[in-house]
């Protein structure tokens, strides 16, 4: 029996390579796919997430649902530099040799329901049994905590790709992106008592993909290879440039794998926090992974993945 999952996403690149992984991952089914506002603002992601459906002409193709536009309480702030100025890599800007447009503007089919009512719905179809993969700021899981939390505890899990605990941030030396975005948001989730897992960047760092591999996959000429050049390159750019490496970081994919094979990463029980006020460090996720001193534990945190296992994963789910 396939997991029944809502994939929340703020579509940006990485969070569409996280799309075709789940599509095309018959361990799962794909409820619904949720917009929230974080890489790029809200508009773009319902954009882009039609983009990356179409690329793959899925039937029928998931519910798509529209969140929230801004965070619960702190200003907004974009990746463009990572993610593009559409979020998506700037495809929408490429142009085949005749002037056309290669991802022109896909139709939407958006829900009328809201994302949070959508989850809510679901929930109370499928108590104990919806996973909740949350690869962008967690504004529309907290704001579904804030309307029913008795009902948001009747998810199976809510599996969060998000926070640093014994590594750098990405946005400040102890912020990752998706928490410092809405950290007010990501507190609220933590208090809820839902079972949490928490995909950091200690582990997504080790979900490497190299240059080499996606252009060896393009290069075969199958148009999601190609999607995924496509929109990886800028993304890839940002990572040689900034990180060192020939390649790019799938951090929201490894979010999706867990939802699909747990045993590909290595947990740790522990109650983590938030930093909501702090000068220099909002943002950023406070646990002790050592031991349970600090309080009874509220999440498991992924510290280590198979990087062989998800590597063969992605490449033959996303890539082949
Ligand atoms: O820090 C990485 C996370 O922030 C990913 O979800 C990426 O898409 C951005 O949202
Ligand atoms: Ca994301």
């Amino acid at each position: 029996m396939p997991g029944r999952v809502i994939l929340d996403t703020d579509t940006g690149v990485d969070d569409a390579l996280a799309i075709l992984l789940a599509m095309r991952s018959p361990e799962l089914r794909i409820e619904a796919i949720t917009g929230v506002c974080g890489n790029t603002p809200l508009e773009h992601c319902m954009r882009n997430i039609h983009i990356t459906l179409d690329v793959l002409d899925a039937a029928p193709p998931p519910e798509v649902a529209r969140g929230e536009d801004r965070p619960l309480v702190r200003e907004l702030a974009f990746a463009g530099d990572i993610h593009g100025n559409d979020g998506l890599g700037d495809v929408t800007r490429l142009e085949d040799a005749k002037g056309a447009r290669v991802y022109p503007d896909p139709v939407q089919r958006v829900s009328p329901v809201h994302a949070v009512d959508l989850i809510l719905e679901r929930i109370e179809r499928y108590p104990d049994e919806l996973i909740l993969v949350a690869v962008g700021p967690l504004t529309n899981v907290a704001r579904a905590i804030m309307r029913d939390a008795d009902r948001m505890r009747r998810l199976r899990e809510i599996i969060i790709m998000g926070g640093a605990f014994e590594t750098g941030g990405n946005v400040s030396p102890v912020a990752e992106f998706n928490i410092h975005a809405d950290p007010h948001a990501a507190q609220i989730v933590c208090d809820a008592g839902i079972p949490l897992v928490f995909v950091p960047l200690d582990a997504t760092r080790q979900a490497f993909l190299d240059a080499k591999t996606i252009d060896r996959y393009a290069g075969k000429g199958g148009a999601r290879a190609a999607f995924v050049r496509d929109c990886t390159a800028r993304y890839v750019a940002f990572h040689r440039r900034n990180r060192g490496v020939n390649g790019c970081f799938l951090h929201d994919p490894l979010a999706v794998a867990v939802a699909v094979r747990e045993d590909l990463v290595t947990t740790v029980p522990a109650r983590v926090d938030v930093e909501i006020a702090g000068d220099l460090t909002t943002g950023m996720t406070v646990a002790d992974l050592r031991s349970q001193r600090w309080g009874e534990p509220n999440a498991r945190v992924c510290t280590a993945l198979d990087v062989q296992a998800f590597t063969r994963l992605f490449e033959e789910r996303v890539l082949a």
